[in-house]
């Protein structure tokens, strides 16, 4: 059994996902890329590169990493590059996007002649200002006061000289309605860049749920074809959390039961602030094997980390059977936005990651122990 707290990829999920992936590629000419932000776990790249295009970095070193492990296309967007990092990444890197006009013209000197050769992509990240999600607002690009993408009123008339994409990102766990409406929006607003004949590719960036259940896939497929149809462009789409949805659990041991006036709790070995801190950022319930919620089953509980934070807490949920000392649980849908965001707060050792492959055989793939810890302080 393997030891807690663990991380544990399940590759079937995982190409169940790559399979819906890989029909949008070849039924759209779409290319789709793993937005390394949300999964990280290279161990699966190879797998993962066997259905989709390439991936995308959020700066260098998840570029590097791409370029190391995926050895497909690799793309970057970052809201600002450092000049050494700009130096390092047209040596690695596909395409590179601008989050304003005055980041392109700061770092034109290194990536010029390549993008001139037709060797690199150069896009800007434009915002459509049109909000389309409200229970989230700090993952809301349009928000009011944003950073990110430059706006129809700030664009130049023409794309700047050896510009040859666009790209926006406002979705968030979104379905295709939403993305629908941005991309007329976008449209509305910037079509005469797109009919420029200046334009090669458009990314309409992640937060497409894509895998989800309820998904509108041939709505998504269609679209894709209109806007290669009408604008001759390359279409990219940049999922995250789409390419492991429901692919990993976050495998814990109980390690305590304290009774008190509201529930009793248990302490676990993992905690929301080290190894799910979207529970707490977002905030969200994760998925929990054979639980519902408080009074749907016999035996309430308040989950807690061992940590010393009084809000490390993970929820409230109920069970058919009183639970012990040493049981374990297993929360759900923890391949994303957890590995790539966790830490040792409170020297908590991080989980193992470990992998369940389609046979259904275990594999603990790297484990961390107290140099992890000591070698990010000093
Ligand atoms: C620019 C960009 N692309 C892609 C993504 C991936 O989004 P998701 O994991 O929600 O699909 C994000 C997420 O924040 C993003 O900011």
């Amino acid at each position: 059994m393997l030891k807690t707290p663990v991380y544990i990829i399940d590759e079937k999920n995982m190409i169940h996902n790559l399979e819906i992936l890989q029909k949008v590629e070849k039924e759209s000419g779409a290319h789709i890329l793993l937005a390394q932000k949300a999964f990280s776990g290279f161990c699966m790249y190879p797998l993962i590169s066997k259905y989709i295009s390439g991936v995308t970095a959020s700066g260098l070193y998840e570029a590097r990493l791409g370029f190391e492990e995926f050895h497909k296309e690799n793309h970057v967007f970052s809201p600002a590059f450092g000049d050494k990092e700009m130096e390092e990444l047209t040596g690695i890197c596909d395409h590179i996007s601008f989050n304003s006009l005055s980041q392109l013209e700061h770092h034109r000197k290194y990536w010029e002649k390549k993008a001139l050769e037709g060797n690199l992509g150069i896009g800007i990240r434009v915002n459509p200002e049109l909000s389309t999600q409200d229970e989230h607002a700090i993952y809301d690009p349009c928000a009011p006061g944003s950073r990110l993408g430059v706006r129809l009123c700030d664009m130049p008339d023409k794309l700047p000289k050896g510009v040859n994409g666009l790209h926006f990102h406002t979705l968030c766990e979104q379905g295709f309605e939403p993305l629908l409406k941005t991309y007329r929006e976008f449209e509305n607003k910037f079509s005469k860049y797109l009919s420029s004949g200046d334009v090669k590719w458009l990314n309409l960036g992640g937060g497409h749920h894509i895998t989800r259940e309820d998904y509108d896939v041939e709505g998504l497929i269609g679209l894709i074809k209109e806007i290669k149809d009408k604008y001759k462009v390359e279409v990219y789409l940049e999922p995250g959390e789409a390419i492991a949805l429901d692919a990993g659990d976050l495998e814990t041991t109980i390690m305590d039961i304290v009774q008190t006036e509201v529930l009793p709790v248990l302490i676990l070995d993992a905690s929301a602030a080290c190894h799910m801190p979207d529970v707490l950022e977002m905030p969200y319930r994760p998925p929990l094997d054979d639980s519902g919620e408080i009074g749907e089953k016999k035996f309430g509980y308040r989950l807690y980390s061992r940590t010393c934070l009084a809000g490390d807490v993970i929820g409230d949920y109920s069970f058919d059977k009183e639970l012990h000392i040493g049981d374990r649980l297993t929360f759900k849908d923890m391949a994303i936005y957890s590995m790539v965001k966790n830490n040792t707060f409170n020297g908590m050792a991080l989980p193992d990651i470990a992998v369940r492959y389609s046979d259904g055989t275990e594999k603990v793939i790297k484990s961390f122990g107290y140099e992890d810890f000591k070698n990010r302080l000093s």
